[in-house]
């Protein structure tokens, strides 16, 4: 059956069923985008309780980085439950083994490092450790930012739509401009504009917003949550100089950008980063929730024993789940194979782009390319009725695919890292099919 034509009716009946279970029990659980409900999945195909096949372009939003149910992990993680679970103010063998293996991955200024189970727990331990080291309490983050939904975090998202009628935020917080560089606010084009945003234009909203009590400086590497933004090449790294300039903490939060996702095992490989704290989430586990603070020592010294604690943070079975990640990233070198399929994918779907007018830019490192779909390309204006258009198609032909972004008209091509060469074909061409059809 050519790649054009559907082959699910969407949703099928057994996912029909479920879905109305869950608007009625649990609304809103989820921003599920098609309407399928998942039974089962492995490496890069899900299937869901119709007995439907997709390949995969979500991750299970940017999660499962080692693949659904890789034999390995089962096999950790299996191991480990039958044999302890969670000892809470007691080490493990797996967690200061994890520690110390994630202390030697990252840069050699970040010799500490506090385990968490949540992206959010990781963001919140990191403007807490901040702010009790500097002894100020304004942090800066950018707009279209986003490190998570407790409190602190959502304070320092630049996204309206994560914090709207959940007021007062966290005092202290600012916002400056991140290269969202498709839709510069200043109308200026990267190659020529000095990184104006930065340069000229960051001081004038401090100077308005400050209090003379800056501490810290949050910045994903590329925006997620708003579209899968990436900034212009050396821009993170004039503004690692620049926060250094003003005495601030640099935290990076590469809850989402890690563990391969960029091409490389951390995407402050690209620049050479060394942030003072780094944040680590979501492909960490690759599905069992884990996460990490890596810290300089100096800075975790200001915290007394048992000032950040965690019931679950550091569990046998989390740090079983990283352990087999770090093994199966390595064996399989799937950094490498996110670079080499992402080059490949990218390339083909910037031709899309070019060809297609309402494919307004594609964009992206390694595996996680963004699709931002417009009108036209004089006005820019955000489709995302097309965006859902194009995410029903791409599921009855058999590719899963969900939206994101500021305006919600990007998607994610962000499929778990062990795809092959020929799943990326495959699904390209399904991609191409759908936006051709519109
Ligand atoms: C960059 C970034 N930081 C933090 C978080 C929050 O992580 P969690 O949902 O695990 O709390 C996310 C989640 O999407 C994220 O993308």
């Amino acid at each position: 059956m050519s790649t054009l034509e559907p082959k699910y009716h969407i949703p099928g009946p057994k996912s029909a069923e479920l879905l109305a279970l869950s608007d009625t029990y649990e609304p809103g659980c989820t921003s599920q985008q098609a309407p399928i409900v998942w039974d089962h999945a492995a490496g890069c195909r899900v299937w869901d309780v119709d007995g439907n096949e997709y390949i995969d372009w979500t991750s299970g939003v940017l999660v499962t980085n080692v693949g659904h149910c890789h034999p390995q992990h089962v096999e950790y993680i299996r191991e480990q439950a039958g044999r302890l679970l969670n000892p809470y103010d007691f080490p493990t063998p797996e967690r200061v083994t994890l520690a110390r293996r994630l202390v030697e991955l990252t840069p050699d200024n970040l010799d500490n490092c506090f385990m968490l189970t949540t992206g959010s727990e990781a963001t919140e331990a990191a403007m807490r450790v901040a702010r009790r080291y500097t002894g100020r309490h304004e942090i800066i983050s950018f707009w279209g930012g986003f490190h998570g939904r407790t409190y602190g975090a959502m304070s320092m998202a630049g996204k309206m739509g994560t914090k709207k009628n959940f007021g007062p935020l966290m005092p202290g917080c600012i916002y400056l401009p991140y290269p969202y560089c498709f839709r510069c606010p200043f109308r200026l084009h990267p190659d020529e504009c000095g990184f104006f945003c930065l340069e000229q234009f960051a001081d004038r909203i401090i100077e308005v917003s400050s209090t003379g009590d800056l501490a810290a400086l949050i910045i994903e590497p590329y925006q997620g949550g708003s579209g899968f933004i990436f900034p212009p090449d050396g821009w993170l790294s004039r503004l690692q100089e620049w926060a250094k300039e003003r005495d601030l903490i640099f935290i990076l939060d590469e809850v989402q950008s890690s563990f391969g996702r960029t091409g490389k095992m951390l995407a402050l490989e690209h620049e050479d980063l060394r942030p003072n704290l780094l944040c680590l989430g979501k492909g960490i586990g690759s599905g069992v929730p884990t996460a990490a603070l890596l810290a300089e020592s100096r800075l975790m010294q200001s915290l007394g024993p048992g000032e950040m604690s965690s019931t679950t943070g550091g569990n046998p079975l989390s740090c079983a789940a990283a352990h087999a990640v770090l093994d199966i990233m390595a064996e399989e070198n799937l950094p490498e194979n996110s670079r080499r399929i992402g080059e490949y994918m990218l390339g083909r779907l910037q031709k899309l782009a070019e060809e297609v007018e309402v494919l307004g830019d594609a964009r992206g490192k390694g595996l996680v390319i963004g699709l931002e779909f417009v009108k036209d390309m004089e006005s820019l204006e955000p489709a995302p009725d097309i965006t859902e258009e194009v995410i029903m198609r791409c599921c009855e032909r058999g590719l899963l695919v969900g939206k994101v972004g500021f305006y919600g008209n990007v998607i994610r091509v962000a499929p778990p890292l062990v795809i092959t060469e020929e799943q990326a074909e495959q699904s390209v061409d399904i991609m191409a099919a759908v936006v051709r059809s519109l």
